[in-house]
């Protein structure tokens, strides 16, 4: 519920167990005065600092007494008035002013959530819409906060409308800005590299800031944009946390800052290194939004908010509660070194196997035998693949496959056809050497031709040919930030208007192709986001498919996204990437908790593996509503325990999956208790694998025994409600 007191002047936001108050001060400051817990809507004036002076804290001119910026609770935090703390937006005017005083003028309350065009952006929901007015410019912010009641997320962002005349330059322009009352908070991160996304690390927030982000052109391995604030005694399953996860997939920032008084601002968006544009007269700019979780049931509370939330008003409506189809992929399998014979064995050993799409990795296209050409050139390479891609589909259809193809849009090899032709088209400047990555340069996603090419190559091979699935990769980060066709006073907005023409090329693509399903990729998990979510119902988690490793990574993963969202691929062992050996069944299991799929040469698998895998995949399939729907509770933390667990439970508590994984054989660990979580304490269930019915507490407060393991080995239980 969203309201209005006209008498104390304060808006009031209620979720499901949040509550939010926003009081506009006699002088027109917007103030936030509380963000936690339900609360009453009774008059907060009392929470006014006005009557306390606190040195060194400038008062504006236009209040009577002590009120100051500096320790008001700010819902965009402006800069030049007093306000010392990190501030939302900077704007270079004219006359080199940039100091602004935002003032209330003017709400509105609709359902729905605003149109952002090109940005990703949630559905439904309820928008409250506040629109400030600059005192010292033409600079006009449009705060929006869309609430969706039935679950504990608040989702926000802003927009700057230029009023005036003359140009003006947006220096930073966040998305949001959130002070919180003073307490003792821990910050949550998920850092990483490629091959270890999403780890977790979570330290104590002192006095000063906190401030992460990636100024990579891309979301990043390096650093997620999620954030989350918890109060010290919080734990997994108990106490207060708020999560800030931006929809957003280019170079971000977010930040938590601990005020003098011990107040918090959380804030961030658009990452402000080399940020810079230009808002003519008339112009809006429209930063992406940022997706608030609050939490009274701990870190778990907190993803499972965030997994309704996600699943419910960001991911393709049309395909994210559908049974995914289980891939069959040749990467690891074969890497480049492929023909028309290899492709259709692997098509032939997947087929009787319940294995439903075929998905040709890179390596398809141009001329292209190894990673140092060809990105650009998309059209098949025949010489490769005799007869085109045609008999490869025709051959997979014969056994009921569908056929998918790999992509990597973004990029473009120095030998390739298109950049003989267009030296230009890379980013930077085709007069100067540049950096490459992966040997190969980033294509101009600013440039309305580059993605206009991109989108008539694309189309010519996905209507050319009957393709089910698209893997959309992107291999490397963005070094010289330059685009030829961009005037020099303009430069700053290049990696902004980078992402915003990949967001148009996929939507473009997605209606003019609206049945092929889209797996977005980044090296791996390279840009696993809010934003890409909006786009792709699943990302490549990680290249790194050790079964271990990828248990911790779907773990720090699974606090800020829902497991639908997480591609999980059984490969072969000694893995590739790590040299353990995991058991198959282990592979198998970990891969079960995402949308599931193989990554290996299926036709060196031994008969007895072949029938595993037909296991697995009946297995998935049977436990796939859960994974699209149900609400994950962690268990065994990989990171601090000898051991990964994890169970998913069904919205109405009648059934549960459990997976663990122990990590080292203990001899004589006989004794040790897994406690399940998430059941209802009264009714009885059905342990599968064991034959035992137990009730919900017991389950829960008892116990079931670990059973005695190998190195790696794993375990799952299945459990169902007893009448
Ligand atoms: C990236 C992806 C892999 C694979 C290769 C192909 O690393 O993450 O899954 O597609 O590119 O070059």
């Amino acid at each position: 519920m969203i309201t209005y007191d006209p008498k104390t002047r304060t808006f009031f936001l209620h979720g499901r167990s949040f509550s939010c108050a926003l009081w506009v001060h006699p002088a027109g400051y917007l103030v936030g005065l509380h963000f936690g817990g339900s609360a009453g809507e009774d008059d907060l004036g009392y929470l006014d600092p006005s009557p306390r002076e606190l040195s060194f804290s400038p008062i504006p001119p236009d209040v009577e007494n002590y009120f100051s910026l500096d320790v008001a609770g700010s819902e965009y935090g402006s800069f030049g008035q007093g306000d010392f703390r990190t501030p939302s937006v900077l704007i270079a005017r004219e006359d080199g002013m940039r100091a602004s005083r935002f003032l209330y003028r003017s709400h509105e309350i609709y359902d729905g959530a605003p149109d952002l065009g090109a940005l990703p952006a949630a559905r439904g929901g309820k928008t409250l819409s506040i629109v400030l007015g600059d005192a010292l410019s033409a600079a006009e912010i449009r705060l929006n906060y869309i609430l969706y009641e039935d679950l504990d997320v608040l989702v926000r962002n802003a927009e700057i409308v230029n009023r005036g005349n003359s140009p003006m330059f947006l220096l930073r322009a966040y998305s949001f800005c959130l002070d919180l009352a003073a307490g003792e908070y821990d910050v949550l991160r998920l850092h990483g590299r490629h091959n270890m996304e999403r780890t977790p690390e979570r330290t104590p927030l002192g006095h000063g800031s906190v401030k992460i982000g990636s100024p990579r052109g891309a979301s990043s391995h390096q650093m997620n944009p999620f954030l989350a604030l918890l109060e010290r005694e919080t734990g997994e399953d108990r106490g207060v946390c708020i999560g800030f996860e931006l929809l957003y997939s280019g170079s971000w920032t977010l930040e938590a800052e601990q005020s003098q008084i011990g107040s918090v601002r959380v804030s961030g968006g658009i990452g402000d290194l080399n940020f810079c544009w230009e808002l003519k007269a008339g112009e809006k700019f429209v930063t992406p939004e940022v997706a608030i979780c609050y939490s009274e049931e701990g870190l778990g509370g907190m993803s499972r908010g965030f997994a309704d939330f996600l699943r419910g008003h960001v991911l393709p409506e049309k395909e994210v509660f559908k049974p995914r189809p289980v891939l069959i992929n040749n990467w690891e399998a074969t890497y480049f070194d492929f023909d028309r014979e290899k492709l259709c064995a692997i098509a032939d050993a997947a087929a009787p196997l319940g294995i439903d799409t075929f998905v040709l990795d890179d390596g398809w296209f141009g001329a292209r035998n190894d990673d140092h050409t060809s990105l650009g050139d998309w059209s098949v390479n025949e010489k490769k693949l005799a007869g085109g891609l045609a008999p490869v589909i025709e051959h997979c259809k014969k056994r009921g496959l569908k056929f998918g193809l790999w992509f990597e849009p973004e990029m473009i090899s120095e030998d390739s056809a298109l950049y003989r032709a267009h030296p230009d088209w890379a980013v930077g400047r085709a007069d100067a050497p540049r950096c490459k990555s992966r040997h190969q340069y980033v294509l101009d996603m600013t440039r309305q031709e580059v993605t206009d090419y991109l989108f008539a190559r694309m189309s010519d091979i996905l209507g050319g040919y009957e393709i089910s699935y698209v893997k959309w990769d992107m291999n490397r980060h963005i070094s010289e930030f330059y685009s030829a066709a961009l005037p020099a006073e303009r430069q700053g907005e290049f990696a902004h208007r980078y992402i915003l023409g990949v967001y148009g090329l996929i939507r473009r693509l997605q209606a003019a192709f609206p049945s092929v399903f889209f797996e977005g990729c980044s090296g791996g998990g390279g840009r696993f986001d809010g934003g890409m979510l909006a786009f792709f119902p699943q990302f490549w988690t990680s290249d790194d498919t050790d079964a271990y490793e990828r248990a911790k990574i779907q773990w720090g993963t699974s606090y800020g996204y829902p497991l639908s969202a997480m591609s999980c691929h059984v490969s072969s062992c000694p893995n590739h990437q790590t040299g353990r050996t995991v058991p198959f069944a282990s592979r198998g299991a970990i891969a079960s908790l995402g949308a599931t799929g193989y990554e290996l040469d299926l036709g060196r698998l031994s008969a007895e593996e072949r029938t595993q895998v037909k296991e697995q995949i009946a297995n998935y399939r049977a436990i796939e509503p859960l994974i699209l729907r149900g609400d994950l509770y962690r268990i065994s933390d990989p990171y601090r325990e000898n051991r990964f667990c994890v169970a998913v439970v069904s919205k109405d508590k009648t059934r549960a999956y459990v997976v663990g994984m122990c990590v080292h054989a203990v001899a004589g660990d006989f004794d040790r208790r897994i406690r399940l979580k998430g059941l209802c304490a009264q009714k009885h269930y059905r342990v599968e694998e064991s034959g035992l019915t137990l009730r919900g507490d017991t389950l829960m407060n008892v116990g079931l025994l670990l059973p005695r393991l190998p190195d790696f080995g794993s375990w799952v239980w299945h459990l169902q409600e007893t009448s």
